[in-house]
């Protein structure tokens, strides 16, 4: 029987049999790929502007004291000791065109160095991370690998002088940029009344970004919304809602292209049910052609992405990456190669914002066998490697008999001692299948 294309002769071979052992030590490779970032052409600046590049903390940890003294400066209304008062030289980096989306439970550490294996250049985001968690010094929250960059540190809260104490501590930490969440509708969230709920009030909404914005210096903020919020749906709402995030100075601004019902509905349902309104999130981009508007909700192809991003400067995909991990290798060697070319977008791009170089193409073959020396090294870490395999359960997807592939890898991978060959073996299952 043909085999599909997506597990052709193209596999490499120690990937074809349970016994062969795994090559290279996991930790060699992973350090190789972020050697690799460091030095491959094109891809010589990490875009923090305003942060000191080759001290970006791994892990970093902020010394105890640091919150009391970031407390104390940001009462005493000092602009950002980081930054020295600067303002940001770019809102909008060039990976910002196509980003991972925010997602709890999802996007941690471990997501992120998976995603990296398939893309360089996607802008990374991490879960929502409470202002209120890193006030009280919970900085593990927030560790991560400098393979991870770029990526932007995501907040919740509604208390602006938290709201810049967090952002001072993300900043320090050596994110990308920080981001707001206005837009989860969560009964936790409202409880704390942020989220959602910020947009029932945009001035106030204003006031946590600018507050951000002042503590992160020349490090940029952005805002994650929806197009309205309960009956505050109108047309007439989303431009006030955006007008006045753009009169404090906002310049990107993420929005999902629907509202929120903060009653009634689940957040599992308040991503489905609220219609998507797209024409809605290009009227913003129209109105105020200078603010960068990333585009969310429901994205799930390459093309849908190009034909966004004929209309507005980003994308960003949640569910289609954990549906699709592989989609990521499309939208590597495809998204920014028309921006690229492009004269007015490098223009727009200052030196600082550099675009990491493109990774060769991969076969889902070979992006197995990088997880699996990833997984390795999450294995040395101490930790189950479920918590890296419950990412790649949908990596055959499209492909001829993925189902064996997925139900051998989810009873497998969360057995105690799983090693990080089940996933080879989960490959391997699949490919019987194929030939019986
Ligand atoms: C499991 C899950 C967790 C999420 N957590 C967050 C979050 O922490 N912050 C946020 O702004 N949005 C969160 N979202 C919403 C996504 O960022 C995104 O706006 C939404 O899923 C729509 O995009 P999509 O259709 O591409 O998935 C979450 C979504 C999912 C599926």
């Amino acid at each position: 029987m043909a085999l599909p294309p997506c597990a052709q002769d193209t596999a490499p071979r120690h990937l074809m049999s349970a016994s062969e052992p795994a090559s290279a030590s996991a930790s060699a490779a992973v350090s190789e790929q972020a050697a690799a970032l460091a030095t491959a052409p094109g891809a010589t600046q990490v875009p923090v502007p305003g942060a000191t590049q080759a001290s970006v903390p791994l892990a970093a940890q902020v010394p105890a004291s640091t919150a009391d003294s970031l407390a104390s400066a940001v009462e005493r209304g000092e602009s950002s000791g980081q930054a020295g008062g600067k303002k940001p030289e770019c809102f909008f980096f060039p990976s910002e065109r196509c980003s991972i989306a925010p997602m709890v439970d999802v996007t941690d550490s471990i997501f992120r160095r998976m995603t990296r294996l398939m893309s360089r250049r996607v802008m990374l985001y991490t879960e929502m991370i409470a202002a209120d968690a890193l006030v009280h010094e919970k900085y593990h929250l927030i560790d991560f690998q400098e393979e991870e960059l770029p990526c932007v540190l995501q907040l919740g809260g509604a208390d602006p002088h938290k709201l810049a104490i967090a952002t001072k501590v993300g900043v320090k930490h050596g994110y990308s940029a920080i981001n707001l969440n206005a837009g989860c509708p969560s009964d936790k969230v409202q409880s704390g009344s942020f989220g959602a709920v910020l947009m029932k009030d945009p001035q106030h909404l204003a006031s946590c970004y600018k507050a951000m914005q002042e503590a992160a210096g020349a490090v940029p903020v952005s805002v994650k919304t929806r197009i309205g919020v309960d009956n505050l749906d109108s047309v007439d709402f989303t431009l006030e809602l955006i007008g006045t995030l753009y009169n404090a100075g906002c310049r990107h601004l993420i929005i999902h292209a629907r509202k929120a019902w903060l009653k009634g509905l689940s957040p599992k349902e308040n991503r489905t049910i609220p219609p998507l309104d797209y024409e809605r999130v290009y009227l913003l981009k129209r109105t105020w052609p200078d603010l960068q508007i990333t585009i969310n909700g429901g994205i799930t192809t390459l093309e849908q992405c190009q034909e966004h991003l004929s209309k507005v400067d980003g994308v960003m995909l949640g569910r289609a990456i954990i549906d699709n991990p592989y989609l990521l290798t499309a939208l590597e060697q495809n998204i920014w190669e028309d921006a690229i070319a492009s004269p007015v977008l490098a223009e727009s791009m200052p030196t600082a914002c550099t675009l990491p170089a493109a990774l060769p193409p991969l076969s889902r073959e070979e992006v197995l066998e990088k997880l699996i020396l990833l997984g390795e090294e999450v294995i040395a870490a101490g930790k189950p490697v479920h918590l890296l395999y419950r990412h790649v359960l949908g990596l055959f997807t499209g492909c001829p008999n993925a189902r064996l592939y997925r139900r051998y890898l989810s009873e497998n991978m969360t057995k105690r001692n799983a090693p990080a060959t089940v996933i080879k073996h989960a490959y391997e299952a699949m490919r019987r299948g194929l030939r019986n």
